[in-house]
């Protein structure tokens, strides 16, 4: 036991619907309720519960049940859908606080932070409740007589959905709300490492109406539900959200099948900062984007590139907020950054900045012995290319600083990098800020912001950042075909 172990009481305990922590899988509406495999609380490292670990017989029978569900569910009307969706959405606000409480519990995000993603989560469920009434198609003039050609928008099928560890509640309702509003039914795989927030959500949505069959939760080992759910020829479509070579090996596994897929991957974001920015906003940016989560998202800066003009002032006050920032249990009301996810997270952390440090660089700020489910936040100046975390992604609290000269070279080394998922820059000069961000290689680019995660927006990357986008309108077309109607024999 550790010291964190006697300051967090049992979950069940203070939840005010202790059914919504359910240590179970759900297939067509059936809960099997197994104890197969323990989930750790990160925070204290010890076990919080259990989990089946679906075979796949059990994979196959989810989507069977996904396959027969659909046929009702898409005969539903889009109204219909988005009344169910919006009941959803209401009940996830209603029971905000206790969602926080699971997702604290298993992802170890501080509670505010994760109220936070409940309300972006829940955003998603709302967004796409309105965009379901929206699936238009269009009439196209047709080049012959006596005919009519309708383009009609119709659901892609059942869905294969496997989500991250670091938004266990969020990364679902972007990928299932969409496609349950296009008439789709799903098949949902989330982290092994946090599965009691996507099970908390099933609760919800069952309460919301939804019918069996139509959100299927797989839990355990991702292995041989993962191989079950690409080798399925009746999955038409997978979405994934995790690193590039888990992305490249679904693309390899849904080949023969040749399913629609959606694919948010790995990232280096560059974090750039001009002479002319204004301090305080690039040092909020900066704050925002590299600290979220305590550094584990796609979108965090990995690389923070600051022009000789500034830099040092820039790096004076970066560093003061960094050592301000408090490291504890998420439970606790004054922690800013909760535990990382596991000893694997923590140990390439920390590899990542011996490394800088052993190649030159130097920290800026204070260094803290936190404990071991801990990583300290640190900003480090004189990074340069050859470091590891100048072409790896850290996901961890570390703000490497690498000093520039010219807005050219600037550009090089932030597109000096497979990935493209986002990209952050700060500058009051408006003809720059037109010309840098046309020029970065990103699908997501902040200028004089540090976020850019919205249920409004289109979210995805370019190069090996992945495939398609999610929310905003883009994001239900991923959940939808075209079928081209040619109506003929109109001229009789
Ligand atoms: C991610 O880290 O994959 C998603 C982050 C976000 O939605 O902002």
């Amino acid at each position: 036991m550790t010291v964190h172990d006697t300051m967090i009481p049992d979950l069940r305990s203070i939840l005010a619907d202790s059914d919504l922590f359910r240590e179970a899988a759900l297939i067509n509406g059936g809960w099997i309720v197994r104890a197969d495999m323990p989930v750790t609380n990160p925070a204290t490292g010890g076990v919080m519960g259990h989990m089946p670990d679906c075979t796949a017989d059990e994979t196959t029978a989810a989507i069977a049940a996904a396959e027969e569900a659909m046929k009702g569910w898409r005969a539903r009307t889009h109204a219909d859908r988005a009344d169910m969706l919006m009941r959803w959405y209401q009940l996830m606000l209603d029971h905000a606080d206790d969602l926080a409480q699971i997702l604290t519990a298993e992802q170890g995000k501080p509670l505010a932070e994760a109220k936070g993603e409940v309300m972006y989560g829940a955003s998603f469920v709302r967004w796409f409740a309105e965009e379901a009434r929206r699936i238009n198609g269009h009439i196209i003039p047709s080049p012959v007589a006596g005919k009519k050609i309708f383009a009609m928008k119709e659901p892609v099928g059942v869905c294969a959905i496997i989500t991250p560890w670091n938004f266990p509640i969020a990364m679902i309702t972007r990928k299932v709300a969409p496609g349950l509003a296009a008439g789709c039914t799903m098949v949902v795989k989330p982290s092994d490492f946090t599965p009691y927030s996507a099970l908390a959500l099933a609760v919800l949505a069952e309460r919301a109406g939804i019918p069996a069959g139509v959100l299927n939760i797989l839990t355990g080992r991702p292995e041989v539900i993962g191989a079950t759910l690409t080798a399925s020829s009746v999955v038409r479509k997978l979405s994934f959200t995790g690193s590039t070579r888990v992305g490249a090996l679904l693309a390899e596994q849904c080949a023969p099948t040749l399913k629609k897929m959606s694919l948010e991957l790995g990232g280096n974001a560059p974090l750039i900062v001009f002479d002319d920015a204004d301090l305080h906003v690039a040092v909020e940016g900066a704050m925002l984007s590299k600290f979220r989560n305590g550094g584990q998202t796609c979108v965090c800066a990995n690389r923070i590139l600051v022009q000789s003009g500034i830099h040092d002032a820039f790096v004076r006050a970066l560093a003061a907020r960094v050592d301000a920032l408090n490291v504890g249990p998420g439970t606790a009301e004054d922690t800013m950054i909760g535990p990382m996810i596991n000893d694997a997270a923590i140990a390439k952390i920390n590899a990542h900045v011996d490394d800088a440090l052993s190649k030159g660089a130097s920290r800026a700020t204070t260094a803290r012995d936190l404990g071991a489910q801990y990583a300290d936040p640190v900003v480090l100046i004189g990074a340069t290319p050859d470091m590891r975390l100048a072409t790896e992604e850290t996901f961890g609290p570390v703000a490497p600083i690498f000093k520039f000269e010219t807005e050219a070279e600037a550009l090089e080394l932030a597109n000096g990098t497979p990935f493209g998922l986002a990209a952050y820059f700060f500058t009051t000069d408006m003809a720059r800020a037109f010309r840098f961000g046309e020029g970065l290689e990103a699908g997501l680019v902040g200028l004089n912001t540090g976020a850019v995660s919205h249920a409004e927006a289109p979210f995805g990357g370019v190069k090996t950042s992945g495939l398609g986008r999610e929310g905003a309108q883009e994001g239900i077309d991923e959940y939808l075909e075209t079928k081209a109607f040619h109506f003929g024999g109109l001229d009789a």
